[in-house]
């Protein structure tokens, strides 16, 4: 059996603990918070987000704002929603991974004739990815490290089955009364050597998880 990642779950906020507005996207990070991802995204194996991210952001999860390789992007999407237009699928370096449970074999087709790799995993009891099962999947395909951007589903996943080992977060200096990071967790999770540090108008938090 293949050792898991280490996985670092990396999201910014606002002050009261909102990552983005219902169904949008919002710039939270300032431009050096920016550049920290970035470095952060540089320093890790694989990369990655929820579909809801991927529908909403359309996001590129690549290393622009500082110096490194990019990451590979892998998606949990249980059911292959991926929007055949999305950047992801349009990579300069990796063909995308996708998590899937229980894949359409069109929308496999059509995924994979775009250069995507679909990532069979069984289904964890509520039908989506089971993540032990894709870590141990990742391993093996050589992800030594992992870094989780979101979004909110996907974060509190990770932190209800503690698979997470490091937490990064970037407080923004504002208000937003969105969507949380963080939703209904089972019990607390209490942060261990938390490290707080200014990064122009915002504040890193960083932290050992589980
Ligand atoms: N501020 C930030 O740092 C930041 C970063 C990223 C995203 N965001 C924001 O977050 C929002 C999207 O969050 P979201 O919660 O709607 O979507 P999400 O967390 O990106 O994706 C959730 C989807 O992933 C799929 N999934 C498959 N296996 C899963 C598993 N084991 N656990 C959780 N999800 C699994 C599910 O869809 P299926 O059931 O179809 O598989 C689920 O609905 C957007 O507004 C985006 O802007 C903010």
């Amino acid at each position: 059996m293949a050792a898991r990642p280490f996985v670092t779950l990396a999201f910014a906020q606002s002050l009261d603990g909102s990552i983005a507005l219902p169904g949008q996207r919002i710039e939270l990070s300032g431009p050096e918070s920016m550049k920290m991802t970035h470095e952060l995204r540089a320093a890790h194996d694989g990369i990655l987000v929820g579909v809801g991210t991927v529908i909403i952001d359309d996001p590129k999860l690549t290393v622009r704002l500082a110096s490194g390789p990019n990451p590979q992007p892998i998606v949990l999407d249980s059911t292959l929603r991926l929007p055949l237009t999305a950047s992801l699928l349009n990579h300069p370096d990796h063909p995308l991974w996708v998590a899937a449970t229980d894949p359409e074999p069109n929308r496999q087709s059509a995924l994979e004739a775009l250069g995507a790799r679909v990532l069979r995993l069984p289904p964890a009891s509520d039908g989506r990815v089971n993540l032990p099962a894709l870590l141990e999947r990742l391993g093996g395909l050589g992800i030594q490290t992992l870094m989780v951007e979101g979004g909110a589903s996907v974060i509190t996943s990770f932190l209800q089955q503690r698979l997470a080992h490091r937490l990064v977060v970037t407080i923004s200096p504002q208000l937003l009364g969105g969507v949380k990071a963080v939703a209904a967790l089972a019990e607390s999770v209490p942060l261990r050597n938390p490290a707080f540090r200014a990064l122009g108008q915002d504040i890193i938090l960083e932290a050992d998880l589980f």
